[in-house]
């Protein structure tokens, strides 16, 4: 199979960002994403919403060989992203993310965006609704904010120039454990491998949308 240029330029075009986002499987090795960049990033992806506004993300970003090796492992049917990319981010849901809420309703007050009354309001609702919460009911809510952000990572790598490929192929019983993470608190959404593009991806379809909206 002949290898084809890379696509991606770097570009703020809304629609040439999310009609180029295509999954793409294999890197140029040789490129690499500083840690300047990467938190650029990450800083723009996580403008992303998210329940109550806890912000339950988190990112392990791989790119060292040693980690890499360890998602070779846990990825086999993946390798050439894990091998190729310049780096996969690991995205999981925090199951104590609401022990963060009083430190970010807290910088809404300072910022003058939130009154301090209110605030203490919202804690002492928040804090009894999340104390009921069951825990399989709060770790449906965080994997649905974890795929938002992991979008906003797709769209922000590809304004970027680079390319990305979610994968959900891995094995996710053990993520945590080898990265040193507490698999009780640390719930895995998915890996996003990014890099710069040695091949094209491979084009894909969609339904139309008269198959899959309804108007009431
Ligand atoms: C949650 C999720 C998991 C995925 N897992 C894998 C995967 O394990 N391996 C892979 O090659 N692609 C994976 N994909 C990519 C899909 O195959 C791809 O998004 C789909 O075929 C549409 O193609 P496109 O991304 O190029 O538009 C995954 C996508 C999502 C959203």
């Amino acid at each position: 199979m002949s290898i084809q240029l890379p696509v991606a330029h770097q570009t703020n075009d809304f629609k040439a960002i999310v009609a180029g986002r295509k999954s793409v499987r294999a890197y140029d090795p040789m490129v690499k994403i500083s840690r300047e960049e990467m938190t650029e990033l990450l800083e723009e992806a996580t403008l992303a919403p998210s329940s109550v506004n806890l912000q339950p993300w988190r990112f392990l970003v791989v790119e060292s060989e040693e980690g890499k090796a360890k998602l070779a492992e846990l990825a086999p049917r993946n390798l050439s992203q894990v091998q190729t990319s310049a780096a996969v981010i690991a995205v999981f849901g925090d199951m104590k993310a609401f022990d963060n809420a009083d430190e970010i309703m807290s910088s809404a007050v300072e910022k003058g965006y939130l009154p301090q009354e209110v605030k203490e309001q919202l804690m002492a609702n928040y804090t009894g609704l999340f104390s009921t919460v069951p825990a399989h009911v709060f770790r449906d809510m965080i994997l649905l904010d974890t795929g938002l952000v992991s979008m906003q990572i797709m769209l922000s790598a590809r304004s970027r120039g680079y390319d990305t490929n979610p994968i959900g192929g891995y094995d996710k019983a053990r993520i945590a454990e080898m990265f040193d993470m507490d698999p009780e608190r640390y719930v895995p959404s998915m890996l996003i491998s990014i890099g710069k593009a040695a091949q094209t991806a491979r084009p894909s379809t969609r339904l139309p949308v008269d198959r899959i909206a309804e108007w009431k």
